[in-house]
């Protein structure tokens, strides 16, 4: 089985390393419009089958998938190219940059049974599993809100403003960890440097009722990528910048008394021990990967399917609308009633 891996950028570079070391330089056809870009990995990884061109590597019957890591305007275009060639698909985060053009793949992956999955990295990280370890085994009690940062200076893209390019990493985040996708979106935002938006408040409300609040910004003065998720048991911070201690569970919250006649001064505030847990040091873009062959191999994606990258596009969509209108909020559309 080969691979065909499109967009050898930034990220693509990331990617094909961990292609190259999954399936070897020999099954690995990559793809970029920029001879420049093909001469540098051709140096890197000697045997790798080089092309301009996906149409050159889709008349190969020997690749059976596609990796995605163009810019944000053209994975509607090439993924569904490879999808009509009935190929499995893997795009990079945002799926797409339109609503409608995600709904387009999500539909032609499932006329034509083929795995579509979406490179929302983070939930392939053991720091992830292990958050959602905790909520779903009630360690942290009654979720009532979650707050996420995602902070820096640049790096400024010019294919998409700060909410598309940062906020699918909260958004992918949440949304498995929650198992629920907003009902509402309220942004404010603020355009610094150029034309697009390069610092965003995004505030998220769940038909559970827990709410979230998401920062984004390119423009910061440190590095920051922190989530804090606070429970009626206990709170946890995890913070994907520290190496040995990403994260931390505190065992503090307030005791609220049974008898509803006394005070607020009644309320006993409980400060319990702050456990640090051992995470695997396992990388998240290698395990996407694996994901992804075997999903080649079985036509089944488990995490961060076409339909989940949907959901954070129509998110996304619904916060970028916000901000436009003021900071009003949006209402998410349901997408499983849009009769796909
Ligand atoms: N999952 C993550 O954590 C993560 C991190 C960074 C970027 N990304 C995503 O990866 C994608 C690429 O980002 P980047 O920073 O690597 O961009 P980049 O600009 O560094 O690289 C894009 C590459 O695609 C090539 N390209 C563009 N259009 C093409 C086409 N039609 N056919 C063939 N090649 C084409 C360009 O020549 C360039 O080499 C974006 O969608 C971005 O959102 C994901």
């Amino acid at each position: 089985m080969k691979i065909a891996m499109v967009g050898l950028g930034y990220w693509g570079q990331k990617i094909l390393r961990n292609l190259v070391s999954a399936t070897g330089a020999q099954n690995v056809v990559a793809i970029d419009a920029s001879v420049d870009r093909l001469s540098n990995v051709a140096g890197t990884y000697p045997g790798l089958e080089l092309k301009l061109d996906l149409d050159d590597a889709l008349a190969d019957p020997d690749v059976q998938g596609v990796i995605i890591a163009t810019p944000v305007e053209s994975h509607g275009v090439i993924a569904k190219a490879a999808l009509r060639a009935g190929r499995h698909v893997l795009v990079e985060k945002p799926m797409a940059g339109t609503v409608e053009e995600a709904r387009e793949m999500v539909a032609l992956a499932e006329e034509r049974q083929l795995a579509l999955m979406v490179g929302h990295t983070f939930l392939f990280s053991p720091r992830i599993d292990l958050l959602g370890h905790y909520l779903n085994t009630g360690h942290l009690g009654k979720v009532h809100y979650v707050t996420s940062s995602r902070l820096n200076l640049g790096l400024v893209r010019h294919d998409a403003n700060v909410i598309w390019d940062l906020a699918p990493h909260d958004f992918s985040i949440i949304f498995q960890l929650l198992n629920e996708t907003p009902v509402s979106v309220q942004t404010a935002a603020r355009q610094v440097l150029g034309g697009v938006p390069d610092v965003a408040f995004i505030n998220m409300q769940f038909p559970s009722g827990i709410i979230a609040s998401v920062t984004v910004s390119w423009l910061a003065p440190k590095k920051v990528r922190d989530l804090t998720i606070v429970g009626e048991q206990r709170m946890v911070v995890y913070d994907d910048t520290q190496n040995d201690e990403p994260i931390k569970v505190y065992d503090k919250g307030v005791v609220i008394p049974d008898s509803p006649d006394f005070g607020e001064y009644q309320l006993t505030y409980r400060y319990g021990d702050t456990v640090v847990p051992h995470v695997s040091a396992a990388e998240p873009l290698g395990r996407q990967i694996s994901h992804f062959l075997q999903a080649c191999e079985t036509g089944t994606v488990h995490i961060s399917d076409g339909w989940f990258g949907l959901k954070v596009v129509e998110a996304l969509h619904a916060a970028d609308l916000s901000w436009r209108l003021d900071g009003e909020p949006v209402t998410v559309s349901d997408y499983a009633r849009l009769g796909l």
